[in-house]
């Protein structure tokens, strides 16, 4: 039976396949192509990451198809009710790459702390001439231990993220309409674990009590964080959106920043992905990402060989 990975899947999804008497086409089809291209080459599996669309089109004129998967954790470029309506098998690794997006929130947090997005700007263009007044300029850091972490969202990510704060001894709050308390085991590298309870509080309490803030929520209708949410946050906090562009006000987390009332943010995702307003791109108290949240090597691993076994799963 065939693969078509058209996004790409990681070696690791690759050989386990293969073991298993797949072949896996590597090849990346271009969108009006690939009703033709599944046709001819009678693929079973379509996997795609977030680049190719699975719309209708495919779904109704490529009957070899069993099943659909996306490497990661949204579906949006896929019509999902549909496929299932038509006996397609739908599958996702939603929990793949949440430590890594996690790591990726504390890569912010720590950079930001010590101004290490405006260094690493201002060094190479007056590292030499200026040294001692940028000395000056990043010599308040602060340290995250002792502090407040505020969550978000509390799901597969946001507890990713906490679990991290609480190894590096901060204090973690959360927000999540949907759960009312989470127990968290962090495990170290020799086996012993450590559980904690944390029990959700209101949206207002998380903003007013938390030094940092990282949102992880799904997309939403509306902002999560707006002019009034800006309004609550304490006095200098710091901001971390890696979930979703459009969760956070953009043009409010702008004001917000010019008016010094918070002291940094950091932006993986944008609201007009993938061309984010120049006016943040040029912000020097925004430490920016391109949607890099789930771009590492173990993520892509770990989604690789789930998909693959949920493949295996269905079809053997
Ligand atoms: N930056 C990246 O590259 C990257 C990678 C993977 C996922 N993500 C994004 O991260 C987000 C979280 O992913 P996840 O795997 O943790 O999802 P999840 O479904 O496990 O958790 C989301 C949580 O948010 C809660 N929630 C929903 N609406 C809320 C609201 N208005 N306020 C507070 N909480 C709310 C839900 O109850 C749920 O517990 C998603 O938007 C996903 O697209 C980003």
């Amino acid at each position: 039976m065939k693969v078509l990975a058209n996004d790409g899947i990681a070696t690791s999804g690759v050989m386990e396949l293969e073991a298993s008497g797949f072949s896996v086409d590597l090849s990346t089809i271009a969108q009006d192509q690939l009703v033709d291209y599944i046709n001819d080459n009678e693929i079973a599996v379509l996997l795609v990451r977030s680049a190719t669309q699975v719309r209708k089109d495919i779904i109704d004129n490529c009957p070899s198809i069993k099943i659909i998967g996306r490497g990661g954790v949204g579906m949006d470029n896929i019509d999902v009710d549909y496929a299932k309506s038509k006996g397609i098998n739908v599958i996702n690794t939603p929990a793949a790459s949440s430590h890594s997006v996690a790591e990726l929130v504390f890569a912010h947090l720590f950079g930001m702390a010590r101004f290490l997005h405006e260094s690493n700007r201002n060094m190479p263009l007056e590292g030499d001439l200026k040294f001692k007044n940028l000395k000056k300029s990043y010599a308040k850091g602060t340290e995250l231990r002792g502090k407040t972490l505020g969550l978000i969202g509390f799901g597969r990510i946001g507890q990713a993220t906490a679990k991290i704060a609480l190894g590096l001894g901060m204090k973690v709050v959360a927000f999540d309409p949907y759960l009312d308390a989470a127990t968290l085991e962090l495990e170290f590298f020799d086996h012993q674990a450590v559980f904690f309870n944390i029990n959700t509080i209101t949206k207002e309490e998380v903003l007013k009590e938390s030094d940092f803030i990282s949102l992880h929520v799904p997309s939403q209708n509306e902002y999560v964080i707006s002019t009034n949410e800006f309004e609550i946050m304490k006095e200098g906090a710091f901001i971390v959106n890696a979930a979703r562009g459009g969760v956070v006000d953009e043009l409010a987390l702008v004001k917000a920043l010019e008016s010094n009332h918070i002291s940094g943010a950091a932006l993986d995702v944008f609201e007009n992905e993938p061309k984010p307003e120049i006016q943040l791109l040029m912000n020097p108290s925004l430490s920016l990402t391109p949607h890099i949240g789930a771009a590492t090597g173990e993520a892509q691993d770990r989604i690789g060989t789930e998909l693959a076994h949920q493949i295996i799963d269905i079809l053997k």
